[in-house]
């Protein structure tokens, strides 16, 4: 399966989540299709989230899977591979980037990049996916938001083209992997990328500070917290780092 098989060129698209979904419906895309837009007018991110991007400066792409036939148990690895993709891509071009559970790429305490996948569920099997990723390539300011981008962070790659080629190749690489080797090697590489893992850090649950150290992530992709001594299992509502 080819990551970018297609590419459709929007300048403008409400969100290309919701236009790749449109064409989906429509039957009128094949696996590995990219809807790639200069401008979203509601960019989507995760929890009904809006995704804020100045014009022409940053790279905003979905693309689309069809017939993975996966189990629905399963979805977090998509979250996963496109998250090790896009560490992948920074590090290559000298930008040490960390994963923040579930699936935001950080620089330091600053976003870099964010996800959104959404999938179409037949019973328990996924069929058809969306891949939505949002990274800041060249933007300069970001007001108020803890957000940075590549230019900021001097990395060595700056054309949205070349950088939207780059993660697309890494794409491919870590759904390789994942189809070769299975989601253990996957979770592996995502742990080792992964912001305080077997680090003692402070994360807020139920509006408390409270000292814990991840260790690891459980079959449906939710945080193991060790407090203490005991482990916990905590869903995307119910923790969130400090900083
Ligand atoms: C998040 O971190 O909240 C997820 C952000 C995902 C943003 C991207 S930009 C391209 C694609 N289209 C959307 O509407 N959202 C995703």
């Amino acid at each position: 399966m080819l990551f970018g098989s297609s590419i459709i060129h929007l300048t403008t698209v409400d969100s290309t989540n919701n236009y790749a979904a449109k064409l989906l419906k429509e039957n009128l895309l094949s696996s590995g299709a990219v809807i790639l837009a200069d401008v979203q007018t509601a960019g989507k991110g995760q929890r009904g989230a809006q995704w804020e991007a100045k014009a022409g400066e940053n790279l905003l792409f979905s693309v689309v899977l069809r017939h993975v036939n996966m189990s629905v148990g399963d979805q977090f690895v998509l979250n996963q591979l496109s998250a090790l993709a896009i560490t992948d891509f920074l590090g290559k071009i000298g930008i040490s980037a960390k994963l923040k559970w579930p699936n935001d790429v950080f620089v330091g305490d600053k976003k870099i990049a964010g996800i959104l996948v959404e999938t179409n569920v037949s019973g328990a099997q996924i069929k058809d996916v969306i891949i939505g990723i949002g990274l800041n390539v060249n933007q300069s300011d970001f007001n108020d938001l803890r957000a940075t981008s590549i230019f900021l962070e001097g990395g060595s790659l700056s054309t949205i083209d070349e950088v939207l080629n780059e993660l697309l190749k890494g794409l491919t690489t870590r759904w390789l992997m994942y189809q070769k080797e299975g989601k253990d090697l996957l979770l592996h590489y995502y742990l080792e990328n992964l912001l305080g893992y077997q680090e003692l850090r402070n994360y807020t649950i139920e509006g408390n500070e409270v000292e814990g150290k991840i260790e690891g992530l459980d079959e449906w992709g939710r945080l193991l917290l060790k407090i203490g001594s005991e482990t916990k299992a905590f869903d995307l509502k119910e923790i969130s780092y400090c900083w």
